[in-house]
């Protein structure tokens, strides 16, 4: 199961790569963006005309709080969707009921960084929005006795078409990175979070401006979890799952 798999850019190549290890699959994608769930649909089809047998399918077009199931999965995928829960607690709760007795819950969210300050003041002030990272993750897990490993992957951003004046492309990759729509900010305060930008970037000498950011993998298993609790015998998880 995917929760936020929008267009799949991810669950696409994962989903390939367990095909290729030969593995059944009944993939289940939730996303309230109905536009990106018709492309999940579109490339899911496809990979069931390839290997019916193998792979079957069912996106909901809805959000994770609304989204109603029986079934329990073994493979709980949340890549980039932690951000935009509208309450960390509740949402945390329901991914966890949908895990399987076996299950995993893989979770891909980036780490604050100078790159995604801006997208999370922003929000906040503009929305009244805020969005989850990797911190909130930890503190989650620490808060109810979960154990969890995670991995960080550093890289560079390449953010060089923000900086082309006048470029439909330009505006597009600023919405992405700020979340807001830019088209209703003034020259100046435009050119103060290009300052910014370009002022936590280095310049590569091939003239591409590069932004350090970083991701955390985090995953945690039920039974891992479940053992823990017994160990400890510590109430508040389990207050939390059952209330
Ligand atoms: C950055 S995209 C990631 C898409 C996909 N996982 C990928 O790797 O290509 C985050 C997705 O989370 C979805 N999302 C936002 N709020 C959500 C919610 N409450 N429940 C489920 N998905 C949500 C958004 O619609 C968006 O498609």
């Amino acid at each position: 199961m995917s929760i936020g798999c929008g267009s799949g850019l991810f669950e696409k190549h994962f989903l390939k790569k367990l095909l290729e290890w030969n593995k059944s699959i009944h993939f289940v994608g939730v996303d309230p963006n109905k536009v990106e769930c018709i492309k999940t649909q579109e490339w899911c089809q496809e990979l069931s005309k390839f290997q019916p047998e193998k792979f079957t399918f069912k996106i909901h077009p809805v959000e994770l709080e609304k989204f109603e199931s029986s079934q329990s999965f073994d493979i709980i995928l949340l890549i980039h969707s932690f951000y935009y829960f509208s309450e960390i607690e509740s949402s945390f709760q329901k991914v966890y009921e949908l895990i399987g007795e076996e299950g995993i819950a893989i979770i891909a969210v980036a780490v604050k960084t100078a790159f995604n300050l801006p997208f999370s003041y922003l929000n906040q002030r503009l929305y009244q929005r805020q969005a989850f990272y990797s911190e909130d993750l930890y503190q989650l897990f620490s808060e109810q006795n979960i154990p969890f490993r995670q991995e960080t992957i550093e890289f560079l951003v390449n953010i060089t078409k923000c900086f082309q004046k006048d470029s439909q492309f330009s505006k597009h990759l600023l919405d992405f990175i700020f979340g807001v729509d830019t088209t209703y900010f003034s020259p100046s305060q435009l050119q103060f979070l290009l300052d910014y930008l370009s002022s936590n970037s280095q310049k590569l000498e091939s003239g591409e401006i590069m932004i350090p950011t970083s991701t955390s993998l985090c995953y945690f298993q039920k039974k891992e979890q479940e053992e823990e609790i017994k160990k400890e015998n510590s109430g508040k998880f389990v207050n939390l799952i059952s209330n």
